[in-house]
């Protein structure tokens, strides 16, 4: 009798766990607090291997105040946010727009960033894992919008190159929770290597605008 309870509740557990997230507006709001406890018990547990540091660990401001509003805080809170990440992004001089072959090359990159890679090695972009691109790539993921003909649609202007760039080098100065990597922020990515991939999104000639 026991043993059978025991084995239901187990399989309720299971079902709870696997049943689909709230919207985002019905999901519980976590306490301040009880934040800081989930980062120090993270902090306790989790322990730093190869080039995967414990700083993984460290929620900026953007983050926390993410996390308290449920990936949805009012416009007083995230505005201020984002006009301070945009000040910090170091935008270059000049044209933005490099290579988009070698673009091409690091949308379709997956590499880096796992405890087991060596340091300094070339980190791919991982664009595929959430945006469609080019028609000739079957196999994309879906939860960043498709970015087919972006530079078609939107076209080239010193504004677009900006933006373009600024997006890939932190996701988080036009929306305050998105969930696209910071590439140039977490220097994943650098500065000849996102200007490879605005041009990538934006050059007339890019498989993603044909
Ligand atoms: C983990 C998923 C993820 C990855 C990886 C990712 N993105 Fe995104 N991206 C998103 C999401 C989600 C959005 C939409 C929400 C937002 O605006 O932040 C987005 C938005 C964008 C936008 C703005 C689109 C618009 O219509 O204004 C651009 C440009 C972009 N991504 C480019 C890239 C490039 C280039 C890469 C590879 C270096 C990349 N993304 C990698 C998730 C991702």
């Amino acid at each position: 009798m026991t043993k059978n309870f025991l084995l239901l509740a187990g399989t309720a557990v299971l079902v709870a766990g696997c049943a689909a997230p709230l919207p985002v507006g019905e999901r519980p709001k976590i306490a301040a607090s009880d934040l800081d406890q989930l980062v120090a018990v993270s902090k306790r547990d989790f322990k730093a291997r190869g080039i995967a540091g414990m700083d993984r660990l460290e929620l900026d401001a953007a983050m926390r105040a993410c996390n308290l509003h449920n990936d949805n805080p009012p416009r007083e809170v995230s505005q201020p946010l984002e006009e301070q990440i945009l000040k910090s992004i170091p935008f270059p001089q000049g044209s933005l727009l490099g290579d988009w072959k070698r673009g091409q090359r690091l949308a379709q990159s997956g590499q880096g960033m796992t405890w087991s890679d060596k340091p300094n090695i070339a980190n791919g972009g991982s664009c595929y894992n959430c945006h469609q691109l080019s028609p000739q790539e079957e196999s994309f993921g879906t939860l960043g919008t498709s970015l087919r003909n972006f530079g078609k649609i939107r076209g080239t202007s010193e504004a677009i190159q900006r933006y373009t760039y600024g997006k890939i080098y932190n996701s988080k100065a036009y929306n305050l929770c998105s969930q696209m990597p910071r590439m140039g922020h977490s220097k994943t990515l650098n500065e000849q290597q996102i200007k490879d991939l605005t041009a990538y999104l934006l050059d007339p000639n890019s498989p993603v605008n044909k």
